[in-house]
Order: C-alpha cells, then sequence, then structure tokens
C-alpha cells in the first residue's frame, strides 16, 4: 500500500502560558492538565493519498472512561478510599482520599480530595497502605524509600524516583466523584490505555 497520512488536522494544544502560572502558584486546570500532557483525545480526521483521491478519514480515537469512584459526603479526612482506573488491568489500582488541605487538582469546596496511582513511577512499587496523613504523603515506598506528596501532584519527596506519581484527574457532579483521566505515565504502561 503506498497510501500516506499527510497531516492531523487537529489544533495543538495550547500550552500554558505565563498567565496560567502566577508566581508561586500551580493554578493548571484539570483540563489543561489533560491537554498540556497530551492525553487529550479527540476526533482526528487526517488526509490521506489513495492514488489520484484524496480523501479525509478518522484517525483513531481513545478516551478515558468516566467512572464514578465515591462520594463527597461519604469521605472521611484522612481515609484513603481504593478503586481501580483507567480499566481493570494491571497497575490500575488508585486511591481517592480527602485530604483536609487545599492541594494540586483538588476538587470538592475546599479542593482537598485528590486521587493517585498507587503504583511508584521508579520499579513499580507497591505503595497500598502507605498513606501518611501526618505529611500527606504516600510512602515510602516499599522496595526504595520513595515518597511522594499529594497536595502537589504527587511530586517526589525523596527517595529513588524521578516522576512525579500518577495524579488520577477528578470531576464532581452533585454528591459524586467521577475519575476522568490521568496525568502522567502509570509504571509498567506504555500508555494508560492500554493495560
Ligand atoms: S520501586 Fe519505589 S522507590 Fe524503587
Amino acid at each position: 500500500m503506498t497510501n500516506q497520512i499527510k497531516r492531523a488536522e487537529i489544533d495543538a494544544p495550547r500550552l500554558p502560558s505565563k498567565k496560567d502560572h502566577p508566581a508561586g502558584k500551580c493554578l493548571m486546570s484539570r483540563r489543561k492538565m489533560l491537554f498540556s500532557s497530551g492525553l487529550a483525545t479527540a476526533t482526528v480526521m487526517v488526509s490521506v493519498n489513495a492514488g489520484a483521491a484524496a480523501a479525509k478519514v478518522p484517525a483513531m480515537v481513545t478516551t478515558y472512561p468516566r467512572k464514578k469512584i465515591g462520594s463527597l459526603s461519604a469521605l472521611k479526612v484522612d481515609q484513603p478510599l481504593g478503586f481501580k482506573y483507567p480499566d481493570e488491568g494491571a497497575y490500575a489500582q488508585s486511591m481517592l482520599v480527602k485530604l483536609g488541605t487545599e492541594a494540586g487538582g483538588g476538587i470538592g469546596p475546599h479542593r482537598d480530595v485528590v486521587a493517585f496511582n498507587y503504583f511508584c513511577t521508579h520499579q513499580g512499587g507497591d505503595l497500598s497502605g502507605t498513606y501518611k496523613g501526618d505529611t500527606k504523603s504516600l510512602g515510602a515506598c516499599p522496595l526504595h524509600l520513595s515518597t511522594y506528596d499529594l497536595t502537589r501532584h504527587g511530586i517526589l519527596i525523596s527517595g529513588q524516583a524521578y516522576q512525579s506519581l500518577p495524579q488520577v484527574l477528578l470531576e464532581l457532579q452533585g454528591d459524586d466523584i467521577y475519575a476522568v483521566g490521568v496525568f502522567g505515565l502509570i509504571f509498567g504502561r506504555y500508555d494508560n490505555l492500554q493495560g
């Protein structure tokens, strides 16, 4: 076949500018996080040369599921709730927690409800059961002691890892909490949506 994809006709996502990030503050919205992470998906029309004829055909469309994972009123501060996202496959175990303090990407009236994948980005250590309410952190990882700050998008506090913990993006609808995406690559996957 000599078909050749010439170019994808899709608007490039707007990169965050300084206006999005006033000094010292992280105000990136969940939607901007999705776009800047390259994980937003859309219907993409591509131009294809098929001999003399040129046609536009839809390319692959892949989206994160919208999954209800809890209720705001049922959450208690520092008591994590487990769930799986974005699927039931390997390394999908994640945690939803009300930190009791405002956090990056947090939802709810106090912006203190966040969710993260449970697997260390270094070599996949299982962080289940390592939540610390006094420091709002996950860790230390049982393998090489990495610890992650859940108030700051899962950034590394200490240890061997060099990537932040993947943050599950949340939306609130009434009292229902939905997982709608993942910011960062889940350990053990080359694509978060290929479990
Ligand atoms: S696997 Fe977690 S620090 Fe190495």
